[in-house]
């Protein structure tokens, strides 16, 4: 870890006035506001220039009519996910989607009839579970089977005991959102060979493809056989990246003819693939070698934001244990050993350190006794929180 060097992520940046979820929702989701914002998965980042001039180019344009989709937008994504993750994918397999979240449930309303199920595996993001319950879908779970350094793997033994045949889909975070995982590829292929087996179509959200730690890689899913990407549908974006969700660059991948022309035609019927102004713009220029190398930096600040959560857990938090991250900016904080409940583990965190993480019991209650942890923040924003974290220790 460099020392005593500040560089580009360590500028803390005020968000006050700028209607940040972060800081707007403070009281809505933790009843206080006098909290330092470690929760919603946006970070303290700057958005890069090079995002923020291409944007501010097309501002100088004085007229923000009816825009069509640039040309270069489609091979700009097919050329990003080829380099960064090997996939090779077609212009015609790719459209726009306002948001991953609202991806979701509309496959679901093309997809699910109602009575149909879905099939999550908590812990795991929660508009997994809330966006099929919304639409009067029955979610099943099949719970994550916990490792002993705290990660989690597929439980297959259970996934073929709940997946009846009203199982329609599958919605699968890969990379994993709370505890970082890069799925393996004989995962994935295990998984594809299930579903294909039952008709059950994977939703593989990879919001967060982009964020591979320590070397590591990040496999789409239905780059891993035939019968899954058959099987799929995926969806990226450039926004957890390169910190720019408020912008709603999302888009989708199905190589299955079938599936395409049922999903497209009813976003088509519907207007919600036509990006607005600002998205292909935006992901244009994230997506671009110099969008890569900033990647690479951030991320390189992110891999020494987990050392550091690490070593300070380590030297002056031995009940609360970081479960390594693969990838991304969440870590999830395994906090059992303190020994409190989770009404007591929040009070601790919320009320008495005035910290904001999520409460892990919202990823399912197999998340009771760990919080959430966004750390892509400035490292001095860190220290404070994990010094206060002590201190009410
Ligand atoms: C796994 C996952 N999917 C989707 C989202 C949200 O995506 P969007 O803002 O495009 O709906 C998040 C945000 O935290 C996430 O972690």
């Amino acid at each position: 870890m460099k020392q005593n060097q500040t560089c580009e992520f360590d500028r803390i940046i005020d968000r006050r006035g700028s209607d940040a979820i972060a800081l707007e929702r403070l009281e809505e989701n933790f009843g206080t506001t006098d909290l330092m914002p470690f929760w919603i998965a946006d970070t303290g980042f700057a958005t890069p220039e090079f995002i923020t001039d291409a944007m501010r180019r097309r501002l100088e344009h004085p007229i923000f009519g009816y825009t069509a989709e640039s040309p270069a937008y489609r091979p700009c994504l097919t050329d990003w996910v080829a380099k960064r993750h090997g996939w090779h994918i077609e212009p015609e397999w790719i459209t726009y989607i306002p948001g991953i979240v609202k991806g979701i449930g509309m496959a679901i309303n093309v997809f699910v009839k109602p009575g149909e199920k879905v099939i999550i595996q908590p812990p795991v993001y929660h508009p997994f579970r809330l966006v099929p319950e919304a639409n009067g879908r029955e979610v099943v779970a099949n719970p994550l089977r916990e490792l002993p350094d705290g990660s989690y793997e597929i439980d297959f033994d259970n996934l073929t005991q709940v997946a009846d045949s009203d199982c329609r889909m599958l919605i699968l975070c890969n990379p994993h959102n709370p505890a970082g995982i890069l799925w393996p590829r004989e995962t994935l292929e295990r998984l594809a060979d299930f579903c294909a087996e039952r008709d059950i179509i994977v939703i593989s959200d990879e919001i967060h493809c982009d964020m591979a730690l320590w070397g590591k890689k990040h496999i789409p899913f239905a780059s891993v056989s035939e019968r899954a990407a058959n099987c799929s549908i995926t969806f990226q974006a450039p926004s957890k990246t390169f910190n720019i969700a408020g912008i709603v660059s999302s888009f989708s991948i199905v190589p299955n003819p079938e599936l395409r022309k049922r999903f497209y035609s009813w976003l088509e019927a519907n207007e919600l693939n036509e990006p607005h102004l600002l998205a292909p713009i935006a992901t244009m220029a994230a997506y671009t070698d110099e969008g890569n190398e900033w990647r690479k930096r951030m991320l390189s600040y992110i891999e020494d934001n987990i050392r550091f959560v690490e070593e300070f857990c380590r030297d002056n938090l031995p009940g609360i244990r970081p479960v390594r991250p693969d990838a991304s900016f969440l870590i999830w904080l395994d906090c059992r050993a303190l020994g409190l409940n989770q009404t007591e583990l929040v009070d601790l965190f919320v009320n008495k350190a005035k910290l904001a993480l999520n409460d892990g019991s919202m990823f399912g209650k197999q998340g009771e006794g760990h919080m959430r942890f966004n750390i892509g923040f400035p490292r001095a924003m860190l220290l404070e929180a994990l010094t206060r974290l002590s201190q009410v220790l």
